[in-house]
């Protein structure tokens, strides 16, 4: 570290080498790291991932403890001194052996999977560069690719304007509520002054969306009432369009606001896409904002056929998010808003903030101060990633991965209707890549709730053990499994994730 001399001589700036050296050190540690999950891929068919040597059951995937036990593991107090190199070389090793390597073919427990080299690249260019992406004088590059990036995925979905584009937000969450934002101060201009008024807005969204539109309910003043559940067709999981439509008038009957619809574009836990050209038909009618949540199913754009299979009308909506960290290799976090008129964005996110942003109010010409539109004022520039991740491999890349998730997806629920001891429960043919079903030796589920949710969660448990780490949700009859695949699943490791479900149940007596 270097330190001014006494004689008003500055001793010269060693960053360089200690960036070097540190990154030399890390290398080491990283490379094996990713390296043991290429290993374990090898071994996924048998139903059992490599043993390593650990203080307890573990394998390539994780180490797994409670809470208490890896605190009493990991020395998390904060020291006086710091312990240079030798320190954070001791610390990384901690972090990278008790954490879970999502690198592992096994990791297939929410709906997001590794990264890739040129994924890990761009998060160490990013760190490199530091960069605030707020306005371009200090973000020059990055400004532009995040046009670029958001304006290429806007015309993907079919967004035909000049003025079409979007922005980077901080997952889809985040996106899903700044189009809240934008669509009631759009649709209701004052509400940017005057807050929500004596308006009661109203949202609508389907029985099966995320739960980040009723986060935003309650984040706006709208409270998490005013959100409607409107119902989905029990087979498909899809808005039931006649259903949004009764429960609109019946808002406005009531002397409400409906001002948004959210439609969902790949469900949380099965996947569906809700029908998007008759939702749209009826926020026309009612003078409604139609945002799409893509943020999970919204990247299979990259493939025409299921583009034009699942997407069909996305076009139609006023504002669509979309989260390529999730299903695309993209590094946490990546997520867009994509806007039909970036105009409105806009009109609805600007405030007079004159040490920050120096155009003129009236100026909407093309906006490079991104953050302008955003609610963050601070801002990564997480498009680099997505941008990044084209230029290595290129649109055929993906649209080939997204093809051959899909037919991974349907490969492992032959397996299981195969096998006389699962019940799938997903809709057919499946929507996205997410496969959910039960345990159920002989196919016999029982009515039990308790008890097979009970089986689910147990056995699920015991798989970490074993190298395969899925996760549950709630259903009628009890939790039930959800196994997300990506496109980089190898089909061993969907056969040994068969073994292994029926072995741990039989471990534990199932
Ligand atoms: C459909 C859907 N929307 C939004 C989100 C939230 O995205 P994030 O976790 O990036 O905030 C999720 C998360 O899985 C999701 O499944």
């Amino acid at each position: 570290m270097a330190t001014n001399g006494s004689n008003g001589v500055e001793a010269p700036l060693n960053r360089a080498d200690e960036a070097k050296e540190l990154l030399t050190a890390i290398q080491s540690l990283i490379i094996p790291f990713i390296h043991s999950a290429d290993e374990d891929a090898a071994t996924k068919h048998t139903g059992h991932g490599l043993a390593i040597l650990g203080g307890g059951p573990r394998t390539a995937l994780v180490e797994h403890h409670p809470p208490q036990k890896l605190e009493s593991i990991l020395d998390l107090n904060v020291p006086k001194q710091g312990g240079g190199k030798e320190g954070l070389v001791e610390f990384v090793g901690m972090l990278l052996g008790y954490s879970v390597n999502t690198w592992d073919q096994g990791f297939m427990d929410k709906l997001y999977g590794s990264t890739n080299a040129v994924g890990l690249v761009s998060e160490l260019l990013l760190a490199t560069l530091n960069t605030n992406a707020h306005v371009y004088q200090v973000s020059p590059v990055l400004t532009l690719i995040e046009k670029h990036t958001t304006r290429f995925l806007a015309h993907l979905f079919g967004y035909a304007s000049p003025h079409a584009g979007g922005i980077s937000q901080p997952g889809g969450s985040a996106s899903n509520s700044t189009a809240i934002a934008i669509a009631r101060n759009t649709l209701y201009p004052s509400t940017k002054e005057l807050g929500n008024g004596a308006h009661r807005f109203t949202i609508f969204t389907s029985a099966h969306s995320h739960y980040s539109i009723e986060k935003a309910a309650q984040m706006f003043g709208l409270g998490t009432r005013n959100v409607i559940s409107v119902p989905v067709d029990e087979a498909t999981g899809q808005m039931l369009p006649e259903e949004l439509e009764r429960l609109v008038k019946e808002s406005k009957c009531r002397g409400e606001t409906p001002f948004f619809v959210n439609a969902t574009a790949g469900t949380t836990v099965l996947g569906s896409f809700d029908p998007f050209q008759s939702i749209s038909t009826v926020c026309k009618v009612h003078n409604l904002w139609l945002h799409i949540d893509g943020s999970w199913g919204g990247s299979v754009v990259f493939n025409a056929s299921y583009r034009s299979s699942r997407l069909k009308g996305a076009e139609w909506a006023d504002s669509i998010a979309v989260t390529p960290h999730k299903m695309l290799g993209v590094p946490m976090t990546c997520s867009f808003l994509l806007g039909r008129d970036l105009r409105q964005f806009w009109g609805a996110m600007r405030l007079d903030a004159g040490y920050l942003f120096h155009t003129a109010a009236t100026d909407v010409g093309e906006i490079y101060d991104l953050a302008e539109l955003t609610p963050q004022c601070g801002r990564r520039a997480d498009s680099l990633k997505m941008f990044l991740a084209l230029q290595y491999y290129g649109q055929e890349y993906f649209s080939d991965f997204v093809a051959r998730a899909y037919s991974n997806a349907e490969y492992f629920l032959s397996l299981l209707k195969a096998n006389r001891n699962f019940v799938s429960i997903s809709p057919e043919p499946l929507p996205c890549l997410q496969v959910c079903f039960y345990w159920s030796p002989g196919g016999k589920l029982g009515k039990d709730k308790e008890a097979n949710g009970k089986v689910t969660a147990d056995v699920a448990g015991g798989l970490i053990k074993r190298g395969f780490m899925i996760d549950f949700a709630p259903g009628e009859l009890g939790k039930f499994f959800r196994v997300v695949v990506n496109g980089n699943t190898r089909r061993g490791t969907l056969e040994g994730l068969v073994k292994a479900v029926g072995e741990v149940a039989g471990e534990l007596g199932y």
